[in-house]
């Protein structure tokens, strides 16, 4: 699957480097595709075959665009790229937004909703806001079954994501399907009790699972 990753950092290098890997057709999306900065960060990915692109080259050459952004910064970015570029494709989210002091950017309505609500033709689906990058691309690397949630309005979109997830490790029966893209609230609400749990265990590489009841012979 063609994938354009935009933003560089920490999870677009994770799974820019493991979907690559599994045979995807991946270009990371920069603002800065020339600095010799990033270029210098980037080389072992360079090396291996990947491209960097400006936002806009990453996006035209995506069926799935993914948003590794600060999710204070990811509606403007995405508006340098346009609502024209984004329609029709799937947007696979991870972004969560915190104001310089810590605090969520989006304490009520979720950035999920707010880049469906500006790109109403672009299909998104926010996943792995409450995963580590470490762990999003080794779920095999926890100790024991672990869950990840989807929320999106669009099924097919929700199935495409399933798909790239799935490439990854992730195995069907821990991708849970919250519902409507309104359910990213919870998603990224998560963030709190994420950093509290890794400050409780020493590690951010944990997961959580939702254990249903035991069903009954009675
Ligand atoms: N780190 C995790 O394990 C993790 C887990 C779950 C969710 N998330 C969420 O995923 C997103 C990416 O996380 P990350 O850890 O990869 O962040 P990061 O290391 O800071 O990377 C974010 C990248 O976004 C790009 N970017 C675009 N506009 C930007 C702006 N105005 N200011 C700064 N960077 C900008 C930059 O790439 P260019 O300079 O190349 O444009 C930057 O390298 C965040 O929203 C985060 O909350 C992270």
């Amino acid at each position: 699957m063609r994938i354009g990753i935009l933003g560089t950092g920490h999870v677009g290098q994770a799974l820019a480097t493991a979907w690559a890997r599994g045979g995807h057709d991946v270009i990371l999306g920069s603002r800065r595709p020339d600095d010799p900065a990033l270029l210098t960060e980037l080389k072992e990915l360079v090396a291996a075959g990947l491209r960097i692109e400006d936002s806009a080259t990453a996006v035209a050459h995506a069926e799935v665009v993914v948003n590794a952004t600060p999710g204070t910064a990811s509606v403007a970015l995405l508006d340098t790229v346009g609502a024209p570029a984004l329609a029709g494709k799937v947007l696979l989210d991870v972004a969560v937004g915190f104001l310089p002091d810590g605090t969520p950017s989006h304490p009520v309505v979720s950035l999920g909703e707010e880049i469906q609500r500006a790109f109403p033709d672009t299909r998104v689906v926010k996943t792995f806001s409450t995963i580590d990058r470490g762990v999003m691309v080794a779920p095999h690397s926890l100790d024991g079954p672990s869950t990840v949630f989807l929320s999106g309005d669009d099924p097919v979109a929700k199935q495409v994501v399933r798909g790239l997830l799935t490439d990854l490790g992730w195995p069907h029966d821990s991708l849970l399907d919250l519902g409507p893209i309104a359910t990213a609230r919870g998603q990224e609400h998560f963030a709190d009790l994420f950093v509290a749990i890794a400050q409780a265990t020493g590690t951010y590489e944990f997961g959580i699972r939702v254990v249903l009841p035991a069903t009954s012979e009675a």
